[in-house]
């Protein structure tokens, strides 16, 4: 492996009157055990807009991303310090309500993961755990997210057969909708597409893009076209660190950094 200098980084960062940030982070470091893993990372991540987090494989991409949520609190071994603003808060305080924080960061996974349950089921099981009962409310809810995620037309007249009867791409997107049913503020999505076909992960792609309108992405991908086609800003990430973070464009046209050039211009390793 070719070394890099790793003091040397072009992180953008936005004053108020640029932009909105939905959620940062200050000095986010994860450890595995003693090793750490994530070295430190600030970023700033802009409200209704999709950002995108590339980099080799190993670099830290899912670990960075799972601890936005906190689901690193489900891996025993691991330790997050540093913060994680959202809404003036810290959510990195041990004393924040996890499950209450989750109904607005919510999280898509890499292979779509739906419940042996119905297409309905999926859509209501976390609302109904969260009190929602009302019948009509609940009819509406399934109607809007499937339609949010262009799923609605596939499946209306379906809605009561199992949602591992669908195909990849479709248990995908409704994954996207089980999540987008919660009404987040804030989507994280883990290589949405990677388990998917062409054809399946471009519908993918054009949901997100159409969801941009209401919700804030962050979207961690190997795959540099889709990166360039679905983010407005994107970050790459190598050995733990955030080297650079900026506009998309910028990023894959004229990056600062020479890593991020021998990635984006595929001459890596
Ligand atoms: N629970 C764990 N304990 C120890 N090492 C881990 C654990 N989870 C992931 N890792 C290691 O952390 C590194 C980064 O992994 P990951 O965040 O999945 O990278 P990426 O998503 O960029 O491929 C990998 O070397 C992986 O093996
Ligand atoms: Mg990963």
């Amino acid at each position: 492996m070719q070394a890099y200098d790793l003091t040397q980084t072009a992180l953008k960062k936005f004053s108020p009157e640029e932009q909105e940030i939905a959620l940062s982070t200050q000095n986010l470091r994860v450890f595995y055990g003693k090793h750490e893993q994530i070295k430190g990372i600030d970023l700033q991540f802009p409200r209704y807009k999709i950002s995108a987090i590339i980099g080799p494989s190993g670099s830290g991409k899912s670990t960075y991303l799972r601890s936005l949520n906190r689901m690193n609190d489900e891996v025993s071994n691991a330790r997050v310090t540093g913060k994680i603003c959202y809404r003036q808060l810290d959510i990195n305080q041990r004393n924040i309500d996890v499950f209450e924080m989750r109904k607005h960061i919510g999280m898509v996974f890499q292979r779509p993961n739906p419940f042996a349950k119905s297409i309905y089921d999926n859509i209501t099981f976390a609302p109904k755990q969260h009190g929602l009962k009302d019948k009509t409310k609940l009819d509406q809810l399934v109607e809007t997210t499937l339609k949010q995620v262009g799923l609605w037309k596939e499946v209306k007249d379906s809605l009561t057969k199992s949602a591992l009867a669908l195909s990849g791409g479709q248990q995908q997107r409704l994954c996207i909708a089980r999540t987008i049913a919660m009404k987040p503020d804030i989507l994280l999505l883990d290589e949405p597409a990677s388990a998917l076909d062409p054809l399946s992960t471009s519908v993918v792609e054009d949901t997100l893009a159409q969801l941009k309108t209401h919700y804030t992405m962050i979207i961690v991908t190997h795959n540099m076209q889709q990166a360039a086609r679905v983010s407005d800003y994107t970050a790459f990430f190598y050995d733990g660190r955030a080297l650079e973070y900026g506009a998309t464009s910028q990023i894959f046209t004229h990056p600062e950094i020479k890593a991020t050039d021998d990635y984006v211009s595929g001459h890596f390793g």
